[in-house]
């Protein structure tokens, strides 16, 4: 089979081409080498480096046509994982993001149909992003499914979820499939649109298609210098330069954190497959962790100690906890996720003590964010 990841240099999409090639599939890869992912000399960039000489590398935009045309021919699947992806960063920049993730799947998909008779399946990244704060339980009210959290209560240290219908407190439980989404970024809603309109139009061309809502995704590759996602990164970068960390909220914000090489899994178990279906499938670890906790297991794995400042401070869109519910892709796909997190941050903490440490753009993102009013 031949595969076509977009995207296929970033942090997930490098670590699927190397599976991918042991399991012998022919891989090709479109991708922009985007300065933000892969810095100022990107064909030096580690990510795009550990690509296997076995791949066809593309350097192109799923924005250029004839970039995708040129991509497609001869491909059975597609894996599409190009994107923009730092949430606080889409909400100021609106435009480019719905233009890369929603305007790019929609050249993509409208180039795809042109293709039908030889491609086959259709699997797009999607995130839990489109949830907004997801399932929650009211000891009254049972399963509900709250909106965003005003500023009002969050201006006064209220950072807890309350019930929809009664104002009380809700506790998290893990959010299933089923959820109504509620994406509270734009990045959130590009998200939402990709899914949609891949599980919209691959099906009605005929063609098997699947949308992963992945969680958190951590592990060896992922940036170090992308100040606008990732806090494993951004702490990380923090702790080895010594500087202090900025928890928002009070810290006990909450993340369903899933290692890469468990994301991979659930990749290649949609691409093998083998009967025209679709699927829309949380994958994540199901269980989650606190940002103060992650921060402190963080500061152990490293052996060095920074202040960590609960700030009190949060950004708009922010969600409260997340955690999957991943019964369905453990039926379904038989996604197990492998990696617990004490291992999983013990191989990246591993991966990022080999590298570089990073220049640290995170205040100067969180300047930008303050100056527009989403950081308060
Ligand atoms: N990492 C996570 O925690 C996570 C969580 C949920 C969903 N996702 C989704 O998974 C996918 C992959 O995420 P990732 O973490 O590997 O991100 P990444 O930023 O490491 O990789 C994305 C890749 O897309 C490329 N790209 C960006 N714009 C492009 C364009 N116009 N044309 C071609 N290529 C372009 C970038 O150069 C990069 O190599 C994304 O769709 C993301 O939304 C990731
Ligand atoms: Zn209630």
């Amino acid at each position: 089979m031949n595969i076509l990841i977009t995207g296929g240099a970033g942090f997930i999409g490098s670590s699927l081409a190397i599976r991918l090639v042991e399991l012998g599939y022919k891989v090709r890869v479109l991708d922009n080498l985007s300065p933000q992912i892969h810095g100022d000399d990107p064909q030096q960039s580690p990510l795009f480096l550990s690509l296997p000489r076995e791949v066809e590398f593309i350097h192109g935009s799923v924005l250029a046509r004839q970039d995708i045309a040129r991509a497609l021919s001869d491909v059975d699947c597609v894996v599409h994982l190009a994107a923009e992806t730092g949430t606080g960063q889409s909400m100021y920049a609106i435009k480019h993001y719905t233009d890369v993730n929603i305007g790019g799947t929609s050249i993509l998909l409208e180039e795809i149909a042109e293709r039908r008779e030889s491609i086959t399946k259709v699997i797009v990244a999607s995130s839990r992003a489109i949830y907004g704060e997801g399932d929650y339980l009211c000891s009254v009210h049972g399963r509900v499914f709250p909106g965003q959290r005003s500023d009002q209560e969050m201006q006064v240290g209220d950072f807890h979820v309350h019930c929809p219908f009664c104002g009380g407190l809700c506790q998290t439980i893990p959010t299933r499939e089923d959820s109504p989404p509620r994406p509270a970024s734009v990045y959130a809603i590009s998200k939402l649109s990709q899914e949609q309109l891949v599980m919209n139009i691959a099906p009605a061309l005929g063609l098997s298609a699947y949308a992963l809502r992945f969680q958190n995704v951590y592990g060896p590759g992922q940036s170090l210098s992308n100040p606008y996602t990732g806090i494993l990164s951004i702490f990380s970068t923090r702790i080895l330069n010594g500087s202090y960390i900025n928890i928002f909220e009070d810290g006990k914000e909450s993340r369903d954190f899933v290692y890469i090489s468990d994301v991979v899994t659930s990749l290649v178990a949609c691409i093998e497959r083998n009967t025209v279906a679709c699927g829309i499938f949380n994958i994540g670890s199901g269980s989650a962790v606190s940002v103060y906790e992650v921060a402190t297991k963080l500061q152990e794995h490293y052996g060095k100690k920074v202040q960590l400042k609960v700030t009190g401070q949060y950004r708009v869109g922010d969600i409260r906890h997340c955690m999957a519910d991943i019964s369905l892709a453990q039926e379904k796909l038989g996604f197990n996720p492998a990696v617990r997190i004490e291992h999983g941050l013990e191989q990246f903490v591993t991966w990022v003590k080999g590298e570089k440490v990073q220049h640290d753009g995170y205040e100067h993102s969180l300047e930008e964010l303050r100056d527009k009013g989403l950081f308060k």
